[in-house]
């Protein structure tokens, strides 16, 4: 098998009396993506959360590509190679389309932020974006403003930010939530692309037609456990997860 470019290892995280992960283990295999689902409230924000290092967990281990990254602060997993989307966009509101892309992925690192300012600015970070732009039917001026764009728009700039960085893991919360067909299959596009550079991603989707389509493996998290982990095909005959999330039909 191919060496994980993901590894995470019996990682838990309780906020009071709420066990939001518990001992949650998986891999994730260079140009994989991977479908993470379950009910609300069930933890999955929260497991992107500790891959991305914003919580630390409280058992367990977490790799990046071989390096154990468990203590690593989350500004140092992104230069490793880890970028994500938020369940509601992140951008600065008062600043430009392209400004915001440049900004990066990190926006408390200030140093990330010159060094993609100046590492970017070169003729390849304008063919980069032109290529991405048109595979999200994006026509619009990058100085406008990026309280312009709608939401569902602003999640597929999210992909492309992330895509930006050339990463070696994405981690895509709900792309789906506010966008029509058309633009679904746009973002599934881009996603698809950054698998083919050997990105491997991990998408939390709640559209079951999505996800059974488009996943190559799937985990089901209930209360913060995995429930069930493999093909789509496995995930939506187990009786675990039909109980607790697909329901019989
Ligand atoms: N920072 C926090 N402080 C306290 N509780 C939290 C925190 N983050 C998450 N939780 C709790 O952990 C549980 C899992 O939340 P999480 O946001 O990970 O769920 P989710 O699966 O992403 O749900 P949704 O589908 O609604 O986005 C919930 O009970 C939530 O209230
Ligand atoms: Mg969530």
């Amino acid at each position: 098998m191919t060496k994980p470019i993901l590894k995470a290892d019996g990682i838990s995280i309780a906020f009071g009396g709420v066990v939001a992960a518990d001992n949650v283990s998986f891999e994730l295999a260079p140009g994989e993506i991977k479908g993470l689902i379950g009910p609300n409230g069930a933890g999955k924000t929260t497991l992107l959360n500790l891959i991305s290092g914003i919580y630390n967990t409280s058992s367990g281990s977490i790799h990046i590509d071989g390096v154990d990254v468990t203590k690593v602060p989350a500004y140092k997993r992104a230069r490793m190679g880890l970028a994500r989307t938020f369940q509601t966009p992140r951008f600065l509101h008062r600043s430009s389309i392209i400004n915001n892309l440049l900004l990066g992925t990190d926006l408390a690192d200030q140093m990330g932020y010159i060094n993609s300012f100046f590492g970017k600015k070169g003729s390849n970070f304008n063919d980069e974006l032109e290529e991405l732009m048109e595979i999200a039917g994006f026509t619009f001026d990058w100085n406008d403003s990026i309280s312009t764009m709608p939401f569902g728009q602003q999640k597929i700039l999210e992909i492309i930010r992330a895509m930006l960085e050339h990463p070696k893991i994405m981690l895509v919360d709900e792309p789906a939530a506010g966008l029509n067909d058309i633009e679904l299959q746009r973002a599934m596009k881009l996603m698809e692309l950054a698998t083919e550079r050997g990105c491997g991603i991990i998408v939390i989707e709640h559209r079951m037609d999505m996800v059974m389509n488009f996943c190559h493996n799937i985990i089901v998290l209930n209360f913060g456990k995995v429930i069930a982990n493999g093909t789509p095909e496995e995930v939506q005959c187990n009786e675990a997860v039909i109980e607790a999330y697909l329901g019989r039909e």
